[in-house]
């Protein structure tokens, strides 16, 4: 079975082809094309992410990031079109808040053939809902014109499902880290499609703690990638300390807003200045990057402490055999390192306890963490059985795992 995914839940349009295969109850599966059109250009330039902005942004994205990926899958046919007028006209109705997708949509129907895809998974939250619907409109077009069945599927369970790429046999119960731009779950998966929130972010997320970080500092946007690049650069010990936010409550929740104004206050008091002109001629000096790379390695260590050590408590209290973790902020090496390490650490003692008891450790590689339409494929995969019909799909930006 070949699956055409479509992610745009935030500012990536992203679109996979995968083929399938059962084999003996296991999936096999066929990575035919990935691609991806990030806006990370314009969040450099405008500092963050606007829903208007990004939804205009994959309105000009998807079509060419879809012919992309059918080209890549193979599966880019260019014979007559044979679509009716009557369909050409609901086409335009169906996208009449695109009307830029519709027209590149019409441009590229005249000109290729229905392509060999037996269904289309789109995300329909949780997200921003400008975008979301942008990607549901599309996937709406593509199974009306083609006669496609279509699943709606959550981003949040995509980052988990994408895990199953390379590992088959997952043992539940699971437990599930995801950390992300938008969120910081914990997730119990007793079996895939069972899911259960055991705690999550009362604040930011993760991930927007190291982007809202990044900007204090004066860096770049998305913050993640750039503390992390730096916090390796730095060497020996930092000389702030900032605090571990609820890292020793007894739920499973976490809070990283006050991390955030932590640095903040830490941040102004290490470069107090007598004048301005003073802190512009500092900010090139090698004091000030040095000073940068010291929070940025501990704003990174801070956020591993919180984030290993409820995990490792949720581990214990639910008797986990394995821990999958996902999203863009597991894609960061030091993160994903130190979970290696305490996992093995953390196995051992387990084992002493019950000796038959080792817990698999999954994380997907670094760009299948962050966004991406292959991990709305794998979705697609484990929810084909729940399609509906296209009409019936809507967004829910608030979308939660397992209700
Ligand atoms: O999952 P994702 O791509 O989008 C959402 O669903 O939100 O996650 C994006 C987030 C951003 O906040 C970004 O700063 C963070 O993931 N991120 C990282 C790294 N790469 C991306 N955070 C820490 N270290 C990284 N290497
Ligand atoms: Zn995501």
């Amino acid at each position: 079975m070949k699956i055409l995914s479509i992610e745009t839940s935030c500012d990536d349009t992203g679109i996979a082809v995968l083929d399938t295969k059962e084999n003996k109850n296991s999936p096999e599966f066929s990575v035919l094309s990935n691609v991806i059109a990030s806006q990370v250009e314009m969040g450099k330039k405008y500092g963050g992410v606007y829903p208007a902005m990004a939804k205009r942004e994959h309105q000009k994205n998807l079509v060419p990031v879809f012919v992309t990926a059918l080209k890549h899958a193979g599966l880019l046919k260019s014979l007559k079109n044979n679509l009716s007028k009557e369909k050409f006209e609901k086409l335009k109705e169906i996208l009449e808040r695109e009307p830029e997708l519709y027209k590149k949509l019409i441009l590229y129907l005249k000109k290729y053939t229905k392509p060999d895809i037996d269904l289309i998974s789109v995300t329909n939250g949780p997200g921003l809902e400008p975008c979301l619907w942008v990607g549901i409109n599309f996937a709406k077009a593509l199974s009306f014109a083609w006669d496609i069945p279509v699943v709606p599927v959550n981003h949040i369970e995509s980052h988990i499902l994408v895990n199953t790429l390379e590992n088959k046999n997952i043992k539940f119960p699971a437990i599930a880290l995801v950390v992300s731009g938008g969120h910081t779950q914990l997730i119990l998966v007793k079996k895939f499609g069972d899911y259960k929130i055991l705690g999550e972010t009362r604040d930011d997320a993760a991930g927007e703690c190291f982007d809202k970080c990044a900007k204090i500092l004066g860096l770049g946007y998305p913050g993640g990638p750039i503390i992390a690049k730096l916090a390796e650069k730095n060497r020996g010990r930092a000389s702030i300390q900032l605090p571990r936010p609820m890292i020793n409550t007894k739920d499973y929740d976490f809070s990283f807003s006050g991390l955030k104004t932590a640095v903040l206050y830490a941040w102004q008091k290490s470069n107090k200045k007598p004048d301005s002109n003073f802190f512009v001629s500092r900010r090139k000096s090698y004091k000030f990057k040095k000073l940068q790379k010291e929070f940025a390695a501990e704003i990174q260590q801070a956020v591993i402490d919180v984030l290993i050590k409820k995990t490792i408590k949720a581990l214990k209290d639910f008797g986990a055999k394995s821990l999958i973790l996902g999203g863009g902020v597991s894609a960061n090496q030091e993160l994903r390192k130190q979970f290696e390490k305490v996992m093995n650490d953390e196995a051992v003692r387990f084992l002493s306890r019950d000796k038959k008891r080792t817990i698999n450790f999954l994380v997907p590689q670094a760009n299948l963490s962050t966004d991406n339409g292959l991990m709305i494929a794998v979705a697609g995969y484990f929810k084909q059985k729940k399609t509906v019909v296209w009409s019936d799909i809507q967004a829910n930006g608030n979308m939660r795992i397992g209700e």
